[in-house]
């Protein structure tokens, strides 16, 4: 390597002669030596694994440390000689980091051939749908799994608990599963596979599940085994023999597991008799080739596992073991990176330059360089300096040293093995140990650090409250100071600023711990918007110390969350000092002082004020029980309340699938695992930042207005092409005004801005350049000068300004009159709320686009669903008719609507560009950007008026509904056209009156999201009836049912509903569920519980199928050849986005060519195969594709028909294709179907024909228990109960509905997006948009589907329904739920007397909105109203 010069920099170049002798990084990378002579100090781990030709499993999901898409496994020597395996972000850690370690990637693990049995698990047991999450997940688990084997005794120490409780998976985000399969195949594993384990000269034997050492503890993070081990499971010549441990009994010869069920999960169920009626039976993965003649039943088919063979796993390359850490010293003329191994060196080093900026974990650092740009010339890598990472206890000394960088988890691991061997004296370390579970994701604990967090300073941090309220000191060195120490009270001074003198580092904490048998209590609070893997809202730290009269004699209450840097309540403090502690006029005091403390304003910077300072006095009111619990302070009069004591608490997951599927043919309705289910788990499949280089490629970088509204004044890219590596620009100039207006329905959108912006984020130019970090820095430098304008973001300013957007569009059934209202007995009115929700597909926008030397051919692949909009808007922009153009998908990692039409901005701009370069230019979107030019799913606001009569039946609706169309239409007309379809929801009303209206404001433009308009028309539905009731003091179900729609009544569009299942799904699932008795167990919990409280909420849901009055797009070609050696290409229009329906279709095409799966392929869809394709969406692909293939499939069967008389009916295809092609038979044939029946037409209100093809029904039910105090809640239980016809493949189906309900919830309850007043998208990453995790799935997740009915009127292929978006919808079970948690909650404090009225729950029902919405007397305190004229901090779109 060149080391670099630091030229004139006088006193770093000496130090470097002296010590910094190396420039060289040495690393293994999947067992193979790499040695780095020359390195891009800019670049990541992840950024140097994916710029490796064959390592493109680990992906960018994020790169903020948030989804875990890119996690690898390092493993290094712990000390004590064992060999730990770390989950990490590679998108986070600097190359530097893993000098001298063995990095593991999911190439190393397994192939889709021979995968590791984790990988076969997830893909089998349909854990991966669209696979952008899946490696990030198996690698995740392989940590666990590797770190779980104790060379010491030669087991593995691993419970299902392990997996799913002790925070292993909190840092991978999956959006498609609903996390369920996911967990359920790593379970079976560890049930399954660990409990079968072999190891070498061990006797083979099969362990009972349950026992022994599978349900043992963590082993030590601190102290290690010493054995020495390489830790190769099963075999290295350092651990002792095998005879040292003991054998299972039970032993057998079987190696190879079945994936049958297990008697686990029905054992712990509350529920065995149904769960053991629901439990799964696991068919169909091995498809049998030949044709059944007709009668005769499949035989029923069991998964074979390969069995877990630890001794094949990859090693920790021997080479390591010999590494003696040296100083190292690289970089270039912008950035140089130091690896100092003593802490000598890193105070010399800090000394010569003050300014060089220490990186640990990098969790910080890396996410400052990244989003707010920073530039760190010099950076000192600390993260192998053995002296700052020591823990240790003295009990004699009464102290508890903390290394300033050990890393979280292994300081996790040393509180819990601490506050074990200590007890209460150690309340403290449990206290850390609290905050540190959910503290980051697994793979942020594996690497971030103590001193990372303290001196980050953040006013949010999770450390710095229990470090301040424990007396915490640190030690801190320089080399002008020496050692010296600083008390963290002392340590804050403003936000983010320290009293760390610039060239000092922090060496260790230390921590005083209490006399043995003081009165002495410490705790620690957090609360998020999500449990795991969130920053906080408030988190708090909080000791006291009493004497022997519970008087308190010192105390210190510290808070994150309140303030601009992490703060002590001081009022509050004195208020409690020299009072007895357990004394009610004691905390009425201490209120009354924290008013002082926090006073926070309306506007106050983070918003929820309210809330914050609600929490501020909850967590006080917590910690004042539980010292009183702590310390035994109950009396007869004054007794402790456990109830406040107690946090929500999280037990393992289980659930059912409803296996039976006596609608299962030969291939089609059998539970096949997705095709590319394997390529998925093992980092085969390719996403289209995956393809390799391409010859002469640029990368693209979006130049985005940094304003909502303004005159675009000046453009000036010269700064940027200034940059070396940067070839051109493209704007407005390179296109026409005509060329470049596009949208799907209004032309009405720009691919880039002309003389002005209309929201923030929108596309104004992008520069291209030699690579992608280049591009991107440099459209950074592009000169834009903006005329600010004022922005309309909500849709009450929009309804102010009169900011519509053509639509005019109404529903009138009946005589919904004046009249008619008077004729009711009640009339009701309400405006309901419902935000809008980011799609979050894991893999962001993504383009590569190629173009042809001659006749201006352009091959295009995106990301895309829809590669017709593609290849037009491709060939309108490059100015060529779209036979030049060829648009193709592989796959796309998640979609959910949001690669339907805006994904052909980012390929059209970059279809500009390569145009104008004639070279090939690509481009992938950051997590950030994705977000902010995008769109979401449209924000809803609904004023709606009912009539109801005495008894509860609705009478007359009239509504005016509007939604935020953002900056342009898009498809919010559309959208629109759903939702006023579904105002119905499953009710009938007969006289209605609806009026939509599409509010132009300057958000991104909206767009499709799963459900298009269906989830918010239900919501505003259930929140009509939820209001009735109330009012009508009713039960809802009650309600609900009376005015279900009958069979053949009409909807609003005079519709009439046929095989109308409603009623009888609701039955079952009532039945299956055990409801009535729920609802009444549910009613005595929240008679006896006051600070807990529980809801349940069952709903049913119906949905339109077909592209309803886009008449045009309900069509579908297919192309089908038959080759000549039997094997079959299958072509259609639809995108494969993980939801299966490459799959299902093979399936189709396997079922009617009478031949095996494995015979059909399909490779991607292009408009070359099969032109003019609507869109994959509206839940119709299936039907459409499908029955297009069907009709190809039928010709071809025909011109088979003659061979398949002369060589059998179940001839193998191949003999049929030989004997046909040397006959000169045609074997390519072209399928096409139109959808029937449909064709309703706006405003005909007297015989229209059909809105939708047939309506996909469902109902589901949620009970949930939600935490009084700080609004934080569980969902306890979901069944879902689906029609889904005859499934073609009910794994998927069930995949489907799974993970459409984790959406609906996480968009019902959790994901928010917030926008600063100016218009800036806040919400753009995980960190501060929160999908659900792991954690959050119900804890009893059952699904099943309907069967024994008939579908009279459906006339779809094999008799299917349309499956992805229709449940997404019963996700709003939760919030409901939750709303009568609320209500409960409300009974109990009286709060009826305040005179609130009926519940409000705008959506999503976030801990705030719950928390604010229960009104008790501490919310009341906590109140704060906004002056004249003010706003909060944060906007919302749908206010
Ligand atoms: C996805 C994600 C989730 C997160 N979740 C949380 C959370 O739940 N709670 C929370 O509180 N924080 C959270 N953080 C913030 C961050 O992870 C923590 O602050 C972490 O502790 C930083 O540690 P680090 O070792 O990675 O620090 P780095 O990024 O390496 O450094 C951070 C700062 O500390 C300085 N520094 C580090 N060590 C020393 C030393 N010995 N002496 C002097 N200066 C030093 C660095 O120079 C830098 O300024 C999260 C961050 C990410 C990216
Ligand atoms: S890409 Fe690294 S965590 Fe998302
Ligand atoms: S399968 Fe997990 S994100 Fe798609």
């Amino acid at each position: 390597m060149q080391r670099p010069s630091l030229g004139s920099n006088r006193v770093l170049s000496p130090l470097v002669q002296s010590t910094y002798e190396s420039s060289v990084l040495n690393f293994y990378l999947n067992g193979t030596k790499i040695t780095l002579t020359s390195v891009d100090p800019e670049a990541t781990l992840l950024d140097f694994i994916r710029s490796q030709r064959k390592l493109k499993g680990t992906k960018l999901g994020c790169g903020e440390g948030g989804c875990g898409a890119c996690t690898v496994v390092v493993q290094d020597v712990r000390t004590g000689g064992r060999i730990e395996h770390l989950a990490i972000n590679a998108c986070l850690a600097p190359i530097l980091s893993v000098e001298g370690k063995h990095v593991i990637t999911i190439e190393a693990l397994g192939t889709s051939a021979n995968p590791h049995p984790l990988q076969e698990r997830i893909a089998k047991l349909h854990g991966s749908q669209c696979g952008f999450c899946t490696p990030g997940i198996v690698m995740s688990l392989y940590a666990l799994l590797r770190n779980a084997y104790d060379p010491l005794t030669r087991r593995y120490v691993l419970s299902e608990e392990m997996v799913e409780l002790e925070g292993a998976l909190d840092g991978n985000l999956c959006r498609c599963t609903g996390y369920k399969p996911i967990l359920g195949a790593a379970k079976s594993f560890v049930r399954e596979d660990l409990g079968r384990v072999v190891f070498e000269g061990e006797k083979r034997e099969t362990r009972v599940e349950g026992e022994g050492e599978l349900n043992g503890n963590y082993i030590s993070g601190v102290n290690g085994s010493g054995t020495g081990s390489c830790g190769r499971p099963g075999g290295c010549c350092r651990d002792p023999p095998a005879a040292d441990f003991p054998r299972d009994e039970s032993s057998s010869d079987e190696t190879e597991s079945s994936g049958e069920t297990s008697a686990t999960e029905t054992d712990r169920s509350p529920f065995p008799a149904l769960l053991m009626a629901l439990l799964p039976r696991l068919v169909g993965a091995m498809i049998v080739a030949d044709c059944r003649p007709a009668g005769v039943k499949p035989l029923p088919m069991s998964f074979n596992f390969k069995s877990y063979e630890p001794h094949t796993e990859i090693i920790f390359p021997p080479a390591l073991r010999k590494y003696t850490k040296r100083p190292i010293f690289y970089g270039n003329e912008n950035k140089v990176w130091f690896r100092p191994t003593t802490i000598e060196q890193l105070v010399d080093l800090k000394h010569a330059y003050p300014s060089a900026k220490i990186v640990a974990g990098s969790s910080e650092v890396q996410i400052e360089l990244k989003f707010k740009r920073e530039k760190y010339p010099v950076s000192v890598y600390i993260g192998d300096i053995e002296d700052l990472k020591g823990f240790s206890i003295n009990e004699a000394k009464g102290e508890v040293v903390i290394g300033g960088n050990i890393s979280l988890t292994v300081l996790e691991k040393a509180c819990l093995e601490g506050y074990n061997k200590l007890g209460k004296r150690a309340l403290v370390l449990e206290a850390i140990r609290k905050q540190l579970r959910y503290f980051g994701g697994r793979q942020i604990r594996n690497t971030a650090t103590p001193a990372g967090n303290i001196v980050t300073a953040s006013p949010i941090s999770d450390l710095n409250p229990v470090f301040i309220a424990s007396g915490a000191v640190l030690t801190a060195r320089s080399k002008a100071r020496g050692e010296f120490t600083l008390p963290l009270k002392e340590f804050f001074l403003a936000y983010r600023t320290t009293a760390l003198p610039v060239d000092a580092i922090i060496t260790k904490l230390t921590i005083p711990l209490p006399a043995e048998g003081a009165r002495e209590v410490i705790k620690s609070y957090k609360q998020a918007k999500r449990k795991d893997d969130d920053i906080a809202i408030v988190t708090a730290g909080f000791r006291v110390v009493l004497d022997e009269s519970g008087v308190t004699t010192d105390i210190s209450l510290a808070y994150g969350g309140m303030a601009q840097k992490t703060v002590e309540a001081k009022n509050t403090m004195e208020a409690l000092l020299g009072k007895k502690w357990f004394d009610n006029t004691t905390l009425e005091g201490a209120m009354g002082a924290m008013e002082k403390d926090f006073s926070l304003g309306f506007t106050v910077p983070g918003g929820m004020p309210t809330y914050r300072k609600t929490l501020a006095f909850s967590f006080l009111f917590r910690f004042w029980h539980e010292v009183a619990a702590e310390l035994e302070l109950g009396t007869q009069e004054q007794q402790v309340d456990r109830e406040v004591v107690d946090e929500i608490h999280r037990g393992l997951s289980y659930g059912s699938r409803d296996n039976d599927n006596p609608y299962e043919q030969r291939v089609v309705g059998k539970q096949i695992p997705h095709l590319s289910g394997l390529k998925q788990a093992t980092g085969e499949a390719e996403y289209i930042d995956d393809m390799p280089n391409i010859e002469g490629q640029l990368f693209g970088g979006l130049v985005l207005s940094k304003k909502a509204y303004a005159k675009l004044v000046k453009v000036d890219f010269t700064p940027a092409l200034q940059v070396p590596g940067v070839v051109g620009y493209v704007d407005v100039n390179d296109l026409g005004d005509e060329r470049n207006h596009w949208g799907p329905i209004l032309k009405d959108d720009f691919f880039f801005a002309e003389d002005f912006v209309y929201s923030h984020g929108q596309p104004i130019g992008m520069v291209y350049a030699e690579s992608a970090a280049i591009a991107q820095a440099a459209a950074h430098l592009v000169d834009v000068q903006y005329e600010e304008l004022p922005p309309i973001l909500t849709i009450s300013e929009a309804i102010s300004a009169k900011s519509f957007l053509p639509y005019g569009r109404m529903l009138i059934k009946g005589n919904p009159t004046a009249e008619a209202f008077k004729d009711c007995d009640f009339v009701f009115e309400g405006v309901s709320r419902m935000g809008g929700q980011e799609h979050f597909y894991l893999e962001t926008n993504t383009a590569a686009v190629i173009p042809r030397p001659e006749d201006g051919e352009m091959e295009v692949w995106s990301s895309t669903q829809s590669v017709m909009e593609t290849q037009e808007l491709v060939a309108q922009v490059t100015g060529v008719p779209s036979s030049r153009i060829v648009a193709k998908v592989k796959r796309m990692g998640g979609a959910f609507g949001g690669k339907e039409i805006r994904a052909a901005q980012l390929t059209c701009i970059l279809a500009v560009a390569a145009k104008k370069v004639g070279r090939p230019v690509r481009c992938m979107l950051n997590r950030d950007e994705d977000m902010m030019v995008s769109g979401q799913r449209n924000p809803f606001q609904a004023h709606w008026r009912v009539g109801v009569s005495r008894d509860g039946m609705l009478q007359v609706l009239d509504a005016d509904v509007y939604n935020n169309a953002g900056y342009s239409y898009d498809a919010s007309g559309a959208v629109m056209d759903r939702a006023i379809t579904h105002i119905d929801a499953c009710y009938l009303t007969p006289h209605v009156h609806l009026r939509g209206h599409v509010c132009k404001t300057n958000t991104h433009s909206n767009t499709a999201f799963r459900g298009f308009g269906a989830p918010q028309g239900q919501y505003i539905a259930e929140c009509i009836m939820t209001a009735v009731a109330d009012n009508l003091k009713m039960s809802v179900d009650e309600l609900r049912w009376k005015n279900l729609y009958k069979e053949g009544e009409l909807t609003p569009f005079l519709q009439p509903l046929e095989d109308w299942h409603v009623p009888l799904i609701i039955t079952q699932l009532k039945a299956e569920s055990d409801y009535d008795n729920r609802v009444q167990q549910v009613e005595e919990f929240n008679r006896t519980h006051k600070w807990k409280k529980r809801g349940i909420s069952l709903i049913p849901t119906k949905f339109g199928l077909s592209f309803a009055t886009a008449l045009h797009l309900n069509q579908a070609g297919a192309l089908v050849h038959i080759y000549h050696d039997g094997s079959v290409l299958l072509a259609h229009g639809g995108t494969e986005m993980g939801q299966g329906l490459y799959t299902k279709m093979c399936q189709i095409a396997a079922q009617e060519l009478c031949c095996p799966l494995d015979s059909i392929f399909t490779s991607e869809t292009s408009s070359n195969t099969v032109a003019n394709t609507p869109p994959t969406a509206a839940s119709s692909s299936s039907d459409l594709n499908g029955m297009a293939i069907q009709h190809a499939c039928q010709q071809l069967n025909a011109r088979l028909e003659p061979y398949r008389l002369k060589y059998g009916a179940d001839a193998p295809l191949k003999t049929l294709a030989h004997a046909a092609y040397f006959d000169r038979v045609n074997l390519t044939a072209n399928g096409f179907y139109k959808m029937p029946t449909i064709g309703y037409k706006w405003g005909n209100y007297v015989d229209p024909l059909p809105m939708y093809s047939y309506f996909t029904q469902g109902a589901a039910i949620s009970e949930v228990e939600l935490d009084v105090l700080t609004g934080a809640h569980t969902v306890l239980r979901t069944d879902i109960k689906m029609d889904v016809g005859r499934s073609i493949n009910p794994a998927i189906d069930y995949g489907q509905i799974e993970g459409a309900f984790v959406q609906g919830q996480g968009l019902f309850t959790i994901e928010e997006s917030l926008w600063q007043k100016n218009g800036e998208l806040f919400t753009r990453g995980p960190g501060t948009y929160k999908i659900p995790g792991f954690a959050d799935i119900p804890q009893v997740f059952n699904a099943g589907l309907l069967k024994g009915v008939k579908w009279a009127n459906l006339r779809t292929i094999q008799s299917s329904k349309g499956i992805g978006e229709p449940p997404l919808f019963l996700g709003a079970t939760v919030l409901f739920a939750l709303r009568e948690a609320v209500k409960a909650a409300r009974e109990t404090f009286a709060v009826d007397a305040q005179g609130m009225g009926v519940v409000q729950l705008d959506s999503p029902a976030t801990a705030e909105k719950l928390r604010v919405a229960i009104g008790d007397w501490i919310v009341r305190w906590a109140k704060v109203e906004a002056k004249e004229g003010e706003k909060g901090f944060f906007v919302e779109a749908m206010a």
